[in-house]
């Protein structure tokens, strides 16, 4: 093939490769015409596509072209010294003795194989190597600038699909997630509105019932202490149902114009006792800088008290809670966050804390994150969390400033949301 020719196999290859990476080809399709076409176009007897699995550091096979399935069978092929090499020379190595070069791991089956000499190119994304392309020849020759730089041209079109390859996996599967999230969630959320609304009468009357017979009973009786603990215990199932009704009920947030800090400083008074009982100091630094905006007041009060109740839980004796607010870099939103030196959340836990009925808690409901979460979503806000076992937990609430009232009309911020956070 004369020179000229040769450049516009190359220039073919190379559209013909670039083309597919960024059409909607799959990546398995775009690896197997990298191998094929860089064969055909090197006259090589084959080439060979590895992958870097992060997980177990082992390159696994991507595509091949011109191998037979005996050579193939040969497994994956250790990463260390082969990526260390390439990623430390940064460009094509070229393998003159296959049986003597330590970058072969199965020589004797490679000179079985007619294989008498091999190039192996980096597949690097930045810094980092995600793979490599090995082509290999039948004899020994020697290689024109052209080539050299065409399948480095080609290794490079080769990292970008595996790149993209991996994003798309990786959006693919949060978005799996979600969906069978959403799904539990709204599926939870109907029959906890249908159960919650069937025990709510009953309860009533078990109550109304109990209290009454315990006015006529004679003090310090048996009985008075037995409908006391009747009394005691429909009264926490009526709160836990309250909590299930106002968790699945579909309520519209009521916005006014409020001011955060003063919504925190009336959520720590509301706790004020326990933070003295438990000797829990409260460290304040609310920024004024944060305007006034619309939102349902009694609903973000809840929220803080339901972060800052866990952290006192958390913390059980002797600690201290941090809460800051400030406006964002933005400043579109006010940045609330709650700190403190409790026990911490187990990594395990982190993906579950939002889920409703998670508690770790011998008397838990856990709803409270639960109910928080969509309160803050139904705001158009976002709520996430750091930790660090024995350390102590710091939530951070987004909220959005709204300088109108955008409850009338269409408002995007106001649809129940059923989704967790992807933590
Ligand atoms: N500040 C915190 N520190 C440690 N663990 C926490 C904290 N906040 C929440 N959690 C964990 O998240 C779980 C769910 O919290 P929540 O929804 O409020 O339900 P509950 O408080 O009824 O258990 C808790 O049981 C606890 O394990
Ligand atoms: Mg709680």
């Amino acid at each position: 093939m004369n020179r000229f020719l040769k450049i516009e196999t190359f220039y073919r290859v190379f559209r013909d490769v670039s083309t597919s990476v960024h059409s909607g080809t799959r990546v398995k399709e775009v690896l197997d015409l990298v191998v094929k076409k860089t064969t055909e176009a090197l006259s090589a007897k084959g080439a060979l596509l590895r992958i870097l699995n992060l997980e177990t550091h082992q390159l696994e096979l991507g595509a091949s072209y011109g191998l037979s399935d005996r050579y193939l069978s040969k497994g994956p092929v250790s990463s260390e010294k082969m990526i260390t090499d390439l990623y430390r020379l940064n460009k094509v190595i070229i393998i003159e003795d296959i049986l003597t070069d330590s970058r072969v791991q199965y020589p004797q089956e490679a000179w079985q194989e007619g294989i008498r000499m091999m190039l192996d190119l980096p597949l690097t994304l930045g810094n980092h190597v995600v793979g490599i392309l090995r082509i290999f020849f039948a004899e020994k020759r020697t290689f024109t600038e052209e080539e050299l730089s065409f399948v480095v041209s080609i290794a490079e079109q080769s990292a970008l699909a595996i790149d993209k390859a991996r994003i798309i996996e990786a959006q693919q599967a949060r978005y799996d997630q979600l969906a069978i999230q959403t799904e539990k969630l709204s599926a939870l959320g109907r029959m906890a509105a249908a159960i919650a609304h069937e025990i709510n009468n009953p309860l009533a009357g078990v109550l109304l019932y109990a209290s009454n017979l315990v006015k006529k009973v004679p003090d310090k009786s048996q009985l008075k202490e037995g409908l006391e603990v009747i009394i005691r215990e429909t009264v926490r199932c009526k709160s836990i149902i309250q909590e299930l009704l106002e968790f699945s009920r579909d309520r519209e947030p009521r916005k006014t114009l409020s001011n955060i800090n003063s919504i925190i400083e009336k959520a720590l008074r509301i706790l004020e006792n326990e933070f003295r009982l438990q000797h829990i100091s409260i460290e304040k630094r609310l920024s004024d800088e944060i305007e006034n905006t619309f939102l349902d007041e009694n609903q973000i009060e809840q929220v803080f008290v339901n972060l800052l109740l866990n952290a006192i839980q958390a913390i059980e004796e002797n600690g201290q809670i941090i809460i800051k607010s400030f406006l964002s870099p933005d400043r579109n939103r006010a940045v609330i966050t709650i700190e403190d030196t409790g026990c911490g959340i187990p990594q395990q836990h982190l993906s579950k804390i939002f889920e409703p009925f998670f508690s770790t808690k011998k008397k838990g409901t856990g709803l409270g994150l639960a109910v928080s979460y969509g309160i803050i979503r139904n705001h158009g806000g976002n709520i996430t969390v750091t930790s660090q076992c024995a350390q102590g937990t710091c939530f951070t609430i987004e909220i959005p400033i709204l300088r109108k009232d955008s409850s009338k009309g269409a408002n995007l911020y106001e649809r129940r949301c059923t989704s967790y956070p992807d933590n």
